[in-house]
């Protein structure tokens, strides 16, 4: 495993689409140990693909009960509403209100490659809508409704 280097706002890399990953291989796995790592080193909550300059559909998230790893996510459904300040470790030291889905329930692919099912209120709701977004090249400060902080 190794630590690799948070892509900060200003790189590219984070406006740009990521692609499907279309086979699970060892590499993903490795990238997901990297990005686990990463995240980890950094306290954040959660890292897509795209903030380690990888354009693949692959997100984390851990809210402090354990990483859970999702390849090709997809939002199924959601419901309600809440609005809570938000920041993003490509983004140090600003943060800013953004509204998000209360509840979401996201599909996608484990790193083996199996369909998996997550559902995920408050943070860890939000914390995947967030990085759902990197993959689509958004950042929490294009959906900021209130400015805090800087
Ligand atoms: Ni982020």
């Amino acid at each position: 495993m190794a630590v690799r280097n948070i892509r900060k706002e200003g790189d590219p890399v984070l406006r740009k689409k990521s692609r499907a990953v279309e086979r699970i291989d060892d590499r993903i796995g490795m990238l997901l140990d990297d990005m686990n790592e990463t995240m980890k080193l950094a306290e954040g909550v959660g890292l897509a693909a795209p903030q380690v300059g990888v354009l693949k559909r692959v997100i984390i998230v851990d809210i402090g009960e354990g990483p859970i790893e999702l390849i090709n996510p997809q939002i199924m459904d959601t419901e309600g509403s809440k609005v809570e300040e938000e920041g993003c470790l490509s983004i140090p030291g600003k943060s800013g209100k953004v509204r998000r889905p209360y509840r979401v329930k996201v599909r996608g692919l484990d790193r083996t490659g199996k369909d998996i099912e997550v559902e995920g209120e408050g943070l860890l709701a939000r914390a995947l809508c967030h990085e759902i977004d990197h993959l689509d090249g958004i950042l929490f400060v294009d959906r900021v409704i209130e400015d805090e902080g800087r």
